[in-house]
């Protein structure tokens, strides 16, 4: 093993060594990181052809640059993202609805969207406490939070939006998300089989076309788009995902949840509430995308997240198998959401 490191180091590329190692760790969820396998060619940059395009509801219109806040097909500047539902919340802080192109940070709302829901390959920072987001942004500034997968390559670019953060925009952004109620937004379907994917980003998107099928799940959750062109064209902030989980694994994973599965792990309820929506700054765990819960559970594993409150987590995480992922990230995403009816407007919040 050793000697197979320092080959790939001298390959010049430490990234070979540690990804050689996670595919050797039966614990790896591959599922939930979506590296595209090696040798994937890179899809040709999409471009913007000015054509307008819209969603039902929304009342502008955007182009497919816009929506992504990209001032025009060849610079890398960037602007303000689409805002499509702008009466779904309330008014965002500049750092959220922005970003700050001079010092490299991309505005929150591009990856989380407005309403902080976020997608299975970024975070879901709505509904969780002030206090957590806060401690997150600190950690990912003091080298305390990051990937165990280094080829995560939108984990890495976080990290480096929270170190150009201030204090105060920190403050902000937090306090935004926080504001926002967590809702139903991830559906589980227990299932033998799986659409064929491939990963874009991080993003599992059933195939098309010739390449279009199905295949066994195996032991892994596959989360797709609820209706891939509107998430992945149009990032619709209200358009949600399926998790297909293999059949039996809610149950197995409520074992593991409510009681720690004799000594496997500890019982989640005890630190993040008995209904899992959080208690205090433990942020709520329950109905969120399950392939971003078990990428934080193999990072506490692996030590990739740590710190004074993340250490708490790392004795739970410590013998969790690929498996025991599944399940848990199947039961929790299973669970209700703390709110059924979405945000409307800040009067009758
Ligand atoms: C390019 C996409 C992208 C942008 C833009 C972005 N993030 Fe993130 N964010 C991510 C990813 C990816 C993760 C971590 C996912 C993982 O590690 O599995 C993340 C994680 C987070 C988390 C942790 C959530 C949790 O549950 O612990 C917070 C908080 C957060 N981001 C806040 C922000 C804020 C504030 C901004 C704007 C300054 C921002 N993000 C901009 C992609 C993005
Ligand atoms: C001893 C208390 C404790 C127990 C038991 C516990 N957790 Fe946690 N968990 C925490 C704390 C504290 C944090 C916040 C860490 C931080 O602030 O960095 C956390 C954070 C998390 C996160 C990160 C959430 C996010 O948005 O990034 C996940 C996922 C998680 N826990 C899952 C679980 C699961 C699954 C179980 C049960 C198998 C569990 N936890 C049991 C204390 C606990």
């Amino acid at each position: 093993m050793k000697r197979l490191l320092g080959i790939a180091l001298l390959m010049g590329s430490a990234f070979v060594g540690v990804s050689a190692l996670q595919a050797a760790d039966s614990n790896y969820p591959a599922w939930a990181y979506g590296v595209p396998p090696a040798g994937t060619p890179a899809a040709p940059p999409a471009r913007d052809d000015g054509k307008m395009l819209s969603l039902p509801g929304a009342d502008k219109q955007f182009t497919f640059n816009q929506i992504r806040g990209r001032k025009d097909n060849d610079t890398p500047a960037r602007v303000a993202p689409a805002d499509w539902f702008p009466g779904d919340h309330p008014s965002m802080p500049k750092i959220v609805a922005e970003g700050d192109d001079s010092r490299g940070i991309v505005a929150c709302s591009l990856c989380h969207y407005p309403n902080g829901k976020g997608r299975s390959e970024n975070a879901s920072p709505a509904g969780l406490p002030k206090e957590y987001i806060v401690r997150q942004l600190q950690n990912m500034k003091n080298d305390q939070r990051a990937s165990a997968e280094r080829r995560k390559a939108n984990t890495q670019a976080m990290v480096t939006f929270a170190k150009s953060m201030t204090d105060q925009e920190i403050e902000q952004a937090a306090a935004y998300f926080a504001t926002l109620k967590w809702t139903s937004w991830v559906k589980v379907v227990e299932t033998d089989t799986v659409p064929k994917t491939r990963s874009q980003g991080g993003l599992f998107l059933p195939l098309e076309g010739a390449q279009a099928g199905t295949e066994p799940i195996g032991a892994r959750v596959i989360e797709v788009p609820e209706k891939p062109n509107d998430t992945e064209t149009l990032r619709n902030p209200r358009s949600g995902f399926i998790a297909y989980v293999p059949k039996g694994a809610t149950e197995k994973g409520k074992q593991l949840v409510t009681t720690g599965g004799n000594g496997k792990t500890i019982a989640c309820t005890v630190c993040h509430g008995d209904d899992l929506h959080g208690l205090g700054s433990v942020p709520g765990i329950a109905a969120r995308s399950p392939s971003y819960i078990a990428r934080q559970l193999y990072d506490f594993q692996q030590g990739a997240r740590h710190g004074d409150m993340a250490d708490l987590m790392k004795k739970v995480a410590a013998n969790l198998t690929n498996d025991d992922m599944v399940n848990i990230t199947a039961y929790l995403a299973s669970l209700p959401a703390p709110a059924t009816v979405a945000y409307t407007s800040t009067a009758n919040r």
